[in-house]
């Protein structure tokens, strides 16, 4: 298993991604990005979308949801502010250039967050997950769509043989559900509510983790 990406690498492949990011990656990851608006607006409200990239998702949400987006890329969030243009997404308040390790939100501040395509390419996705349940409200949920480590057989054996040149790219094939499980065991806070494989094809898979009700002592 290689390490994890550096934040820098990321940058330069998503400052490279930006101009043709819609063109080429748009349709390989409709099915994913669909699946998790459609959770996200299930548990509807204030949604933020970390690596919101150019703002492909807009079109899967609706006015009963107030999107907010993030991005470490300058270059994927200028292309996402452009779609707004002409009041197109009007439940689209916030589109900022911030990093998901960091976010700069109070506690509790979302309903959902949703994570497309972005966990596996983050310097520590632990933290990130962490920051994730530190700004959704308790009872809310953290929706991922990705595609994750095949594990076993010949689909595993290229996954690690593609994992070094597809990092440079900016993509990761080698990142095992496992880690994310041990996460959330660890983290206490937030529970496994749903694992499953995105139809038609299987190739992503949809992860829900919810966070804790706090616990009211009856007085
Ligand atoms: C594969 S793209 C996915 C974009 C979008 N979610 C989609 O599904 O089309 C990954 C995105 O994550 C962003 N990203 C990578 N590391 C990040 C970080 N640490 N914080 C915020 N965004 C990050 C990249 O800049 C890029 O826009």
């Amino acid at each position: 298993m290689l390490r994890d990406p550096e934040k820098q690498v990321m940058e330069k492949a998503y400052a490279r991604w930006a101009p043709v990011y819609d063109v080429l990656c748009g349709p390989v990851f409709l099915n994913g990005r669909r699946a998790a608006a459609a959770a996200a607006r299930g548990v509807g409200g204030r949604i933020l979308e970390i690596g919101v990239g150019t703002g492909l998702s807009f079109d899967d949400y609706d006015a009963t949801t107030e999107i907010t987006g993030i991005d470490i890329s300058e270059p994927m969030i200028a292309k996402a502010r452009g779609r707004l243009t002409r009041g197109r997404y009007p439940y689209v308040k916030d589109l900022r250039v911030m990093d998901a390790h960091d976010l700069s939100f109070a506690d509790a501040s979302f309903d959902c967050v949703v994570g497309q395509f972005v966990i596996t390419l983050v310097e520590d996705p632990e933290r990130v997950l962490s920051e994730c349940a530190r700004v959704v409200k308790p009872g809310g949920q953290i929706v991922l769509v990705n595609h994750l480590y095949s594990e076993r057989g010949l689909a595993a054996a290229v996954e690690r043989l593609l994992a070094e040149r597809a990092r440079k790219l900016g993509l990761r094939p080698e990142f095992p559900f496992a880690r994310l499980a041990a996460w959330a065991e660890r983290h206490g806070g937030t529970e496994l509510i749903e694992r499953r494989k995105v139809k038609p094809f299987g190739v992503y898979t949809l992860v829900r983790f919810r966070r804790a009700e706090i616990k009211r002592v009856a007085a």
